[in-house]
Protein backbone atom coordinates (compact mmCIF):
# COMPACT_ATOMS: atom_id res chain seq x y z
CA UNK A 1 0.00 0.00 0.00
CA UNK A 2 1.71 3.08 -0.96
CA UNK A 3 1.80 6.14 1.88
CA UNK A 4 -1.07 8.43 2.56
CA UNK A 5 0.20 12.16 2.87
CA UNK A 6 -1.22 13.62 6.12
CA UNK A 7 -0.88 17.03 6.67
CA UNK A 8 1.15 18.13 10.49
CA UNK A 9 1.94 20.78 12.30
CA UNK A 10 5.52 20.44 12.47
CA UNK A 11 5.93 21.71 16.10
CA UNK A 12 3.42 18.42 17.03
CA UNK A 13 5.52 16.39 14.71
CA UNK A 14 8.84 17.92 16.55
CA UNK A 15 7.17 16.45 19.71
CA UNK A 16 8.94 14.84 22.51
CA UNK A 17 6.03 12.39 22.84
CA UNK A 18 6.49 11.71 18.75
CA UNK A 19 10.16 11.84 18.72
CA UNK A 20 10.16 8.90 21.28
CA UNK A 21 7.90 7.07 19.33
CA UNK A 22 10.20 7.49 16.30
CA UNK A 23 13.27 6.37 18.38
CA UNK A 24 15.18 10.18 17.44
CA UNK A 25 16.46 11.61 20.86
CA UNK A 26 14.36 13.62 22.83
CA UNK A 27 15.10 16.93 25.16
CA UNK A 28 13.59 14.72 27.93
CA UNK A 29 11.43 11.40 28.71
CA UNK A 30 7.83 12.16 27.17
CA UNK A 31 5.01 11.69 30.04
CA UNK A 32 1.49 10.57 29.77
CA UNK A 33 -0.90 8.48 31.56
CA UNK A 34 -3.53 5.59 30.39
CA UNK A 35 -6.77 7.30 32.17
CA UNK A 36 -5.48 10.17 32.72
CA UNK A 37 -9.30 11.76 31.47
CA UNK A 38 -11.51 10.60 34.18
CA UNK A 39 -12.55 9.81 37.65
CA UNK A 40 -9.17 11.08 39.36
CA UNK A 41 -10.17 14.51 38.26
CA UNK A 42 -12.16 16.76 40.33
CA UNK A 43 -12.70 18.83 36.78
CA UNK A 44 -13.71 15.92 35.58
CA UNK A 45 -16.14 14.61 37.81
CA UNK A 46 -17.61 17.91 37.52
CA UNK A 47 -18.30 18.46 34.17
CA UNK A 48 -19.52 14.81 33.97
CA UNK A 49 -22.31 15.08 36.31
CA UNK A 50 -25.64 13.78 35.06
CA UNK A 51 -24.21 12.53 32.27
CA UNK A 52 -24.09 8.63 31.08
CA UNK A 53 -20.79 7.77 29.88
CA UNK A 54 -21.58 7.04 26.64
CA UNK A 55 -23.63 9.98 26.15
CA UNK A 56 -20.68 12.20 26.87
CA UNK A 57 -18.20 10.35 24.54
CA UNK A 58 -20.62 12.21 21.38
CA UNK A 59 -20.69 14.88 22.78
CA UNK A 60 -17.79 16.75 20.96
CA UNK A 61 -17.52 19.99 23.39
CA UNK A 62 -17.52 17.84 26.46
CA UNK A 63 -15.14 15.09 24.65
CA UNK A 64 -12.49 17.99 23.89
CA UNK A 65 -12.45 19.82 27.60
CA UNK A 66 -12.15 16.40 29.53
CA UNK A 67 -8.89 15.34 26.73
CA UNK A 68 -7.56 18.76 27.70
CA UNK A 69 -7.90 18.75 31.37
CA UNK A 70 -5.10 16.35 32.10
CA UNK A 71 -3.33 18.36 29.39
CA UNK A 72 -3.64 21.65 31.57
CA UNK A 73 -3.32 20.70 34.91
CA UNK A 74 -0.48 17.77 34.94
CA UNK A 75 1.41 19.39 32.06
CA UNK A 76 1.89 15.97 30.33
CA UNK A 77 3.49 15.32 26.91
CA UNK A 78 0.23 14.03 25.03
CA UNK A 79 -3.30 13.61 25.24
CA UNK A 80 -5.40 10.93 24.51
CA UNK A 81 -9.26 11.04 23.42
CA UNK A 82 -11.62 10.77 25.24
CA UNK A 83 -14.05 7.71 24.41
CA UNK A 84 -14.37 4.21 24.99
CA UNK A 85 -13.40 1.00 23.88
CA UNK A 86 -16.74 0.14 23.22
CA UNK A 87 -17.77 3.37 21.30
CA UNK A 88 -17.83 2.13 17.79
CA UNK A 89 -19.57 -0.96 18.32
CA UNK A 90 -22.38 1.62 19.68
CA UNK A 91 -21.91 3.08 16.54
CA UNK A 92 -23.17 0.06 14.54
CA UNK A 93 -26.09 -0.85 16.67
CA UNK A 94 -25.02 -2.86 18.83
CA UNK A 95 -27.44 -2.90 22.26
CA UNK A 96 -24.92 -2.06 25.41
CA UNK A 97 -24.22 0.64 27.54
CA UNK A 98 -20.99 1.29 30.33
CA UNK A 99 -22.61 0.48 33.73
CA UNK A 100 -20.71 2.72 36.82
CA UNK A 101 -18.50 0.36 38.10
CA UNK A 102 -19.01 -2.23 36.21
CA UNK A 103 -17.90 -1.32 32.65
CA UNK A 104 -19.09 -2.43 29.27
CA UNK A 105 -22.67 -4.43 29.52
CA UNK A 106 -23.66 -6.09 25.92
CA UNK A 107 -27.62 -6.58 26.36
CA UNK A 108 -27.55 -9.48 23.84
CA UNK A 109 -24.14 -11.38 23.97
CA UNK A 110 -22.63 -12.96 20.17
CA UNK A 111 -22.28 -16.32 20.33
CA UNK A 112 -23.19 -17.38 17.08
CA UNK A 113 -22.91 -17.10 13.30
CA UNK A 114 -26.40 -15.42 13.63
CA UNK A 115 -25.38 -13.00 15.80
CA UNK A 116 -22.07 -12.19 13.90
CA UNK A 117 -24.05 -10.54 11.25
CA UNK A 118 -25.32 -8.19 13.81
CA UNK A 119 -21.87 -6.75 13.40
CA UNK A 120 -22.07 -4.43 10.33
CA UNK A 121 -18.97 -1.77 9.28
CA UNK A 122 -18.44 1.28 10.33
CA UNK A 123 -18.63 4.71 8.18
CA UNK A 124 -17.05 7.78 9.06
CA UNK A 125 -20.39 8.71 9.21
CA UNK A 126 -21.40 6.54 12.09
CA UNK A 127 -18.95 8.66 14.52
CA UNK A 128 -19.26 12.08 13.21
CA UNK A 129 -19.12 13.32 16.76
CA UNK A 130 -15.49 11.93 16.76
CA UNK A 131 -14.16 14.12 13.58
CA UNK A 132 -15.93 17.16 15.25
CA UNK A 133 -14.16 16.95 18.26
CA UNK A 134 -10.67 15.63 17.23
CA UNK A 135 -10.92 19.01 14.91
CA UNK A 136 -12.01 21.27 17.93
CA UNK A 137 -8.94 19.24 19.99
CA UNK A 138 -5.85 19.76 17.86
CA UNK A 139 -7.04 23.43 17.32
CA UNK A 140 -6.43 23.76 21.02
CA UNK A 141 -3.82 21.49 21.67
CA UNK A 142 -0.94 23.77 19.81
CA UNK A 143 1.99 21.69 19.69
CA UNK A 144 0.69 18.80 22.08
CA UNK A 145 -0.14 15.93 19.85
CA UNK A 146 -3.52 13.57 19.98
CA UNK A 147 -3.70 10.34 20.78
CA UNK A 148 -6.28 8.13 19.36
CA UNK A 149 -6.98 4.84 20.32
CA UNK A 150 -9.45 1.70 20.21
CA UNK A 151 -9.77 -1.64 21.24
CA UNK A 152 -7.96 -4.71 19.60
CA UNK A 153 -10.23 -7.72 18.63
CA UNK A 154 -9.55 -9.89 21.46
CA UNK A 155 -10.81 -7.40 23.99
CA UNK A 156 -13.56 -6.16 22.52
CA UNK A 157 -14.46 -9.92 21.41
CA UNK A 158 -14.44 -10.92 25.07
CA UNK A 159 -17.08 -7.80 26.29
CA UNK A 160 -19.31 -8.94 23.11
CA UNK A 161 -19.07 -12.52 24.04
CA UNK A 162 -18.96 -12.75 27.59
CA UNK A 163 -21.56 -9.49 27.46
CA UNK A 164 -19.60 -7.57 29.90
CA UNK A 165 -16.56 -7.68 32.21
CA UNK A 166 -14.90 -11.45 33.14
CA UNK A 167 -11.84 -12.58 35.25
CA UNK A 168 -11.75 -15.93 32.91
CA UNK A 169 -13.03 -15.34 29.51
CA UNK A 170 -14.95 -18.77 29.70
CA UNK A 171 -17.28 -18.12 26.47
CA UNK A 172 -14.87 -16.08 25.13
CA UNK A 173 -12.36 -19.50 25.01
CA UNK A 174 -15.28 -21.80 24.52
CA UNK A 175 -15.81 -20.06 21.05
CA UNK A 176 -11.98 -19.46 20.38
CA UNK A 177 -11.35 -23.68 20.88
CA UNK A 178 -14.84 -24.95 19.90
CA UNK A 179 -15.69 -22.95 16.59
CA UNK A 180 -12.30 -21.62 15.20
CA UNK A 181 -13.77 -20.71 12.01
CA UNK A 182 -16.76 -18.53 13.58
CA UNK A 183 -14.18 -17.19 16.03
CA UNK A 184 -11.62 -15.78 13.00
CA UNK A 185 -14.09 -14.52 11.24
CA UNK A 186 -15.42 -12.42 14.61
CA UNK A 187 -12.24 -11.03 14.98
CA UNK A 188 -11.75 -10.31 11.57
CA UNK A 189 -15.39 -8.05 11.45
CA UNK A 190 -13.77 -6.51 15.01
CA UNK A 191 -10.16 -5.48 12.61
CA UNK A 192 -12.03 -3.51 10.34
CA UNK A 193 -14.06 -2.24 12.52
CA UNK A 194 -11.52 -1.01 14.52
CA UNK A 195 -9.53 -0.17 11.81
CA UNK A 196 -12.00 2.01 10.31
CA UNK A 197 -12.24 3.75 13.83
CA UNK A 198 -9.04 4.11 14.04
CA UNK A 199 -8.99 6.04 10.42
CA UNK A 200 -11.29 8.47 11.24
CA UNK A 201 -9.40 10.01 14.27
CA UNK A 202 -5.94 9.95 12.29
CA UNK A 203 -7.71 11.98 9.20
CA UNK A 204 -9.26 13.94 11.63
CA UNK A 205 -5.77 15.00 13.68
CA UNK A 206 -4.73 12.12 15.89
CA UNK A 207 -0.84 12.11 15.56
CA UNK A 208 -0.80 8.22 17.10
CA UNK A 209 -2.96 5.88 17.78
CA UNK A 210 -3.30 3.02 20.29
CA UNK A 211 -4.49 -0.33 20.46
CA UNK A 212 -5.46 -1.27 23.68
CA UNK A 213 -5.58 -5.05 24.12
CA UNK A 214 -6.30 -5.05 27.57
CA UNK A 215 -7.35 -8.77 28.58
CA UNK A 216 -5.07 -10.21 25.92
CA UNK A 217 -3.02 -11.55 28.74
CA UNK A 218 -5.27 -14.58 29.61
CA UNK A 219 -3.88 -16.18 26.43
CA UNK A 220 -1.28 -18.31 26.11
CA UNK A 221 1.79 -17.35 23.55
CA UNK A 222 0.99 -20.39 20.67
CA UNK A 223 -3.13 -19.40 21.15
CA UNK A 224 -2.34 -15.51 20.65
CA UNK A 225 -0.33 -16.49 17.46
CA UNK A 226 -2.64 -18.08 16.02
CA UNK A 227 -6.37 -17.21 17.05
CA UNK A 228 -5.81 -13.19 17.83
CA UNK A 229 -2.43 -11.76 15.84
CA UNK A 230 -3.91 -12.35 12.37
CA UNK A 231 -6.53 -9.38 13.05
CA UNK A 232 -4.42 -7.23 14.84
CA UNK A 233 -2.31 -7.59 12.22
CA UNK A 234 -4.85 -6.43 9.77
CA UNK A 235 -5.67 -3.26 12.20
CA UNK A 236 -1.98 -2.24 12.07
CA UNK A 237 -1.74 -2.90 8.49
CA UNK A 238 -4.31 -1.20 7.78
CA UNK A 239 -3.44 2.26 9.48
CA UNK A 240 0.43 1.67 8.55
CA UNK A 241 -0.32 4.46 5.01
CA UNK A 242 -0.80 7.33 7.44
CA UNK A 243 2.71 6.69 9.16
CA UNK A 244 1.74 7.72 12.47
CA UNK A 245 3.55 5.78 15.14
CA UNK A 246 1.26 2.52 16.46
CA UNK A 247 1.66 1.90 20.16
CA UNK A 248 0.58 -1.94 21.27
CA UNK A 249 -0.85 -2.26 24.73
CA UNK A 250 -2.06 -5.15 27.00
CA UNK A 251 -2.28 -6.17 30.82
CA UNK A 252 -0.19 -9.34 31.87
CA UNK A 253 1.01 -9.90 28.79
CA UNK A 254 4.89 -10.46 29.51
CA UNK A 255 5.03 -13.52 27.78
CA UNK A 256 3.67 -12.23 24.54
CA UNK A 257 5.22 -8.96 24.27
CA UNK A 258 7.79 -10.23 21.55
CA UNK A 259 4.14 -11.23 19.59
CA UNK A 260 2.58 -7.84 20.11
CA UNK A 261 5.40 -6.19 18.74
CA UNK A 262 5.78 -8.70 15.46
CA UNK A 263 2.00 -7.81 15.19
CA UNK A 264 2.63 -3.96 13.54
CA UNK A 265 3.20 -2.26 16.68
CA UNK A 266 6.29 0.78 16.17
CA UNK A 267 5.88 0.86 20.19
CA UNK A 268 5.02 -2.35 22.83
CA UNK A 269 3.45 -0.97 26.07
CA UNK A 270 4.25 -2.88 29.36
CA UNK A 271 2.94 -3.52 32.71
CA UNK A 272 4.54 -3.45 35.49
CA UNK A 273 5.47 -7.14 35.77
CA UNK A 274 8.54 -7.04 33.23
CA UNK A 275 11.17 -4.22 34.19
CA UNK A 276 12.07 -2.40 30.44
CA UNK A 277 15.25 -3.88 30.78
CA UNK A 278 13.83 -7.09 30.29
CA UNK A 279 11.32 -6.33 28.15
CA UNK A 280 13.32 -4.81 25.20
CA UNK A 281 15.26 -8.17 25.25
CA UNK A 282 11.93 -9.89 24.44
CA UNK A 283 10.35 -7.60 22.04
CA UNK A 284 13.30 -7.05 20.34
CA UNK A 285 15.40 -4.18 17.98
CA UNK A 286 13.69 -1.56 16.14
CA UNK A 287 10.65 -0.45 18.51
CA UNK A 288 9.89 1.65 21.20
CA UNK A 289 8.52 1.02 24.68
CA UNK A 290 6.36 2.71 27.11
CA UNK A 291 5.36 2.09 30.41
CA UNK A 292 5.77 1.15 32.90
CA UNK A 293 4.87 2.33 37.09
CA UNK A 294 2.34 0.06 38.96
CA UNK A 295 -0.37 2.00 39.04
CA UNK A 296 -0.94 1.45 42.71
CA UNK A 297 3.07 2.85 43.45
CA UNK A 298 1.28 6.54 43.31
CA UNK A 299 -0.82 5.69 46.59
CA UNK A 300 2.58 5.52 48.16
CA UNK A 301 4.93 8.49 49.65
CA UNK A 302 6.28 10.72 47.82
CA UNK A 303 9.59 9.29 48.24
CA UNK A 304 8.98 5.79 47.58
CA UNK A 305 7.29 7.09 43.85
CA UNK A 306 10.17 8.46 43.27
CA UNK A 307 12.23 5.63 44.20
CA UNK A 308 10.04 3.69 41.73
CA UNK A 309 10.22 5.70 39.26
CA UNK A 310 14.08 6.05 39.15
CA UNK A 311 13.67 1.94 38.62
CA UNK A 312 11.78 2.44 36.15
CA UNK A 313 13.75 5.45 33.99
CA UNK A 314 17.08 3.35 35.23
CA UNK A 315 15.32 0.04 33.63
CA UNK A 316 15.02 2.53 30.71
CA UNK A 317 18.30 4.16 30.44
CA UNK A 318 19.74 2.02 27.34
CA UNK A 319 16.78 1.66 25.39
CA UNK A 320 16.27 4.08 22.02
CA UNK A 321 12.79 5.03 22.24
CA UNK A 322 11.09 5.20 25.68
CA UNK A 323 7.35 6.61 26.87
CA UNK A 324 6.79 6.96 30.27
CA UNK A 325 3.33 5.93 31.23
CA UNK A 326 1.70 4.02 33.76
CA UNK A 327 2.03 0.23 33.66
CA UNK A 328 -2.25 0.06 33.37
CA UNK A 329 -4.81 2.88 33.81
CA UNK A 330 -4.83 5.57 36.28
CA UNK A 331 -6.85 3.76 39.63
CA UNK A 332 -9.81 6.26 39.79
CA UNK A 333 -9.25 7.21 43.74
CA UNK A 334 -5.56 8.72 42.94
CA UNK A 335 -4.34 11.69 43.93
CA UNK A 336 -4.16 13.87 40.85
CA UNK A 337 -1.52 15.88 42.73
CA UNK A 338 0.76 12.32 42.52
CA UNK A 339 0.27 12.29 38.65
CA UNK A 340 1.26 15.94 38.44
CA UNK A 341 4.13 15.82 40.84
CA UNK A 342 5.25 12.46 38.67
CA UNK A 343 5.17 14.08 35.63
CA UNK A 344 7.54 16.80 37.27
CA UNK A 345 9.93 14.50 38.43
CA UNK A 346 9.84 12.59 35.06
CA UNK A 347 10.92 15.51 33.45
CA UNK A 348 13.15 16.58 35.75
CA UNK A 349 15.32 13.40 35.51
CA UNK A 350 15.55 12.92 31.92
CA UNK A 351 16.16 16.61 31.25
CA UNK A 352 19.10 16.62 28.28
O1 LIG B 1 -7.84 9.21 29.54
C1 LIG B 1 -7.97 8.18 28.83
O2 LIG B 1 -7.18 7.22 28.90
C2 LIG B 1 -9.07 8.16 27.78
C3 LIG B 1 -10.25 7.55 28.19
C4 LIG B 1 -10.52 6.06 28.17
C5 LIG B 1 -11.70 5.54 28.74
N1 LIG B 1 -11.78 4.22 28.45
C6 LIG B 1 -12.71 6.34 29.46
C7 LIG B 1 -13.55 5.68 30.47
C8 LIG B 1 -9.83 4.99 27.58
C9 LIG B 1 -8.51 4.97 26.87
C10 LIG B 1 -10.66 3.84 27.78
C11 LIG B 1 -10.31 2.50 27.24
C12 LIG B 1 -10.95 1.32 27.82
N2 LIG B 1 -12.25 1.11 28.18
C13 LIG B 1 -10.26 0.10 28.02
C14 LIG B 1 -8.82 -0.14 27.68
C15 LIG B 1 -7.94 0.48 28.71
C16 LIG B 1 -7.78 -0.33 29.97
O3 LIG B 1 -8.05 0.24 31.02
O4 LIG B 1 -7.34 -1.48 29.88
C17 LIG B 1 -11.17 -0.84 28.55
C18 LIG B 1 -10.86 -2.26 28.95
C19 LIG B 1 -12.43 -0.18 28.64
C20 LIG B 1 -13.73 -0.75 29.10
C21 LIG B 1 -14.21 0.06 30.27
N3 LIG B 1 -14.89 1.25 30.15
C22 LIG B 1 -14.00 -0.19 31.65
C23 LIG B 1 -13.29 -1.38 32.22
C24 LIG B 1 -14.57 0.90 32.35
C25 LIG B 1 -14.54 1.17 33.84
C26 LIG B 1 -15.76 0.74 34.56
C27 LIG B 1 -15.80 1.41 35.92
O5 LIG B 1 -16.69 2.26 36.11
O6 LIG B 1 -14.94 1.13 36.75
C28 LIG B 1 -15.12 1.77 31.40
C29 LIG B 1 -15.79 3.06 31.66
C30 LIG B 1 -14.93 4.24 31.46
N4 LIG B 1 -14.21 4.49 30.33
C31 LIG B 1 -14.75 5.32 32.36
C32 LIG B 1 -13.90 6.23 31.74
C33 LIG B 1 -13.43 7.56 32.25
C34 LIG B 1 -15.40 5.44 33.72
C35 LIG B 1 -16.82 5.82 33.58
C36 LIG B 1 -17.16 7.14 34.22
O7 LIG B 1 -16.31 8.03 34.43
O8 LIG B 1 -18.37 7.31 34.46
Amino acid sequence: MSAIDKPENPAVAESAFLKACRREPVPHTPVWFMRQAGRSLPEYLKVREGIPMLESCMRPELVTEITLQPVRRHGVDAAIYFSDIVVPLKAIGVDLDIKPGVGPVVEQPIRSRADLERLRDLTPEDVSYVTEAIRMLTAELGATPLIGFAGAPFTLASYLVEGGPSKNHEHTKALMYGDPELWADLLDRLADITAAFLKVQIEAGASAVQLFDSWVGALAPADYRRSVMPASTKVFEAVAPYGVPRIHFGVGTGELLGLMGEAGADVVGVDWRVPLDEAVRRVGPGKALQGNLDPAVLFSSREAVEAKTREVLDAASGLEGHIFNLGHGVLPTTDPGALTRLTEYVHEQTAR
